[in-house]
């Protein structure tokens, strides 16, 4: 297949300005094999449900549910109520789209920085779980600003949606040289869900004997992740677990502005979307100061899922390039973006 059809939604803050930057690379790169993508772009996001109280209306849902993939910015700004955006469009699409295998690879580049003074070899995959948990809305509030006030949030696990996830975690590690699959949870004290966790680890590992399993609780792996981040290969871990930890990995193999991601939806009933890590950071939204790396290094992940196997690769070869010779002279979001374009089709 040459021509695919590209959903795009830049969202807020600094979302607009690094998926400019993502589609300027897409396009160079994949026109370089004979292959298009047709955008289509859905105004979203804080300004659409100021002018109208839409956040993601089901009928526009299912017209992105018509493309081969979806690239979203971010979501999110300090002028609607927290959760109204991150709730009502993100989660919504992936809840909607099924994006059970939340994708995200953390390793440090030559010769980027990290804070950590003495790293190692640091090349690792956090796969979270992207459909349940506590983010599944299973929750609600009584008394609301009473001095006995109640709220709940609470997890939702299943069987089918655990196992789902754990069996795409291992045959990743299985396509991995290191094969060595680490379950994070919080099994001493969420013994409910953490034990249908390593039950299904412990039974699904039955499958695949080559993978070395591993098993820490979400507080210690945190420690791991600063003192010995080398240890790590596949990690698999639930929504919550998985959003705190992944923002940890990035701090650590060269930032925010790096952590690229894919909300996947293995089984291809729907569009995978891509993303970074990262929010909208209104606190540098329009200026030109954003990283677009991240935002590049997800289109990078978004042709790996379509079979673009080559253009996915060009895209990392230049990121690599262009961060190997990052000096730390001040580049606009646009210079990064062009530069890492120049490199891919040069
Ligand atoms: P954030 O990731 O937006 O920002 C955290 C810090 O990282 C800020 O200092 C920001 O300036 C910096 N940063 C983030 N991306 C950067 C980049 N590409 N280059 C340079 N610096 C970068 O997290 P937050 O402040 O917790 O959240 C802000 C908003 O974004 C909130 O509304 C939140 O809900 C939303 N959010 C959305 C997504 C998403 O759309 N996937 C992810 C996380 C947060
Ligand atoms: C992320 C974000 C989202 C999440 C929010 C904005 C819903 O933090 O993509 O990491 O928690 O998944
Ligand atoms: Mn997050």
């Amino acid at each position: 297949k040459k021509n695919f059809t590209l959903a795009v939604v830049p969202g807020d803050g600094i979302g607009p300005e690094v998926t400019t930057e993502a589609l300027k690379v897409l396009d160079a790169v994949v026109a370089q094999y004979g292959v298009t993508f047709e955008r289509t772009e859905y105004d979203l996001g804080a300004r659409r449900w100021h002018a109208t109280g839409e956040t993601l209306p089901d009928a526009e849902l299912e017209e992105i549910r018509k493309h081969d993939a979806i690239l979203l910015g971010a979501v999110g700004d300090p002028s609607v109520p927290s959760g109204v955006l991150e709730r009502g469009l993100l989660l919504k699409l992936r809840f909607t789209l099924d994006h059970y295998v939340n994708l995200r690879p953390s390793k440090i580049y030559p010769s980027v920085g990290s804070p950590l003074a003495n790293p190692g070899e640091v090349d690792f995959v956090v796969v979270r779980e992207g459909t349940e948990g506590p983010y599944v809305g299973n929750g609600g509030a009584l008394r609301v600003g009473t001095p006995a006030e109640i709220a709940t949030e609470v997890s939702v696990n299943t069987a089918y949606g655990v196992e789902r996830v754990v069996r795409d975690a291992f045959a990743r590690a299985m396509a991995r040289p290191r094969k060595k699959l680490t379950l994070v949870h919080k099994n001493n004290v969420l013994v409910h869900a953490g034990h249908l966790w390593k039950r299904t680890v412990d039974k699904v590992a039955a499958d695949f004997p080559e993978i070395a399993v591993d098993y820490l609780h979400v507080d210690a792996a945190t420690i791991f992740l600063v003192t010995d981040p080398a240890r790590f290969d596949v990690i698999v871990t639930d929504n919550l677990f998985g959003d705190i930890i992944t923002d940890l990995a990035a701090a650590i193999s060269g930032g925010i502005g790096l952590a690229a991601s894919g909300n996947i939806n293995p089984d291809h009933s729907a569009p995978s979307m891509f993303e970074p890590v990262h929010g909208s950071a209104p606190d540098i939204a329009g200026q030109q100061k954003a990283d677009p790396t991240a935002a590049i290094l997800s289109a990078s992940l978004l042709c790996d899922h379509l079979g673009l196997t080559e253009a996915a690769a060009a895209i990392e070869v230049a990121v690599t390039a262009d961060i190997a010779e990052r000096t730390g002279t001040v580049r606009s979001t646009a210079e990064i973006g062009d530069a890492i374009t120049k490199r891919a089709i040069g």
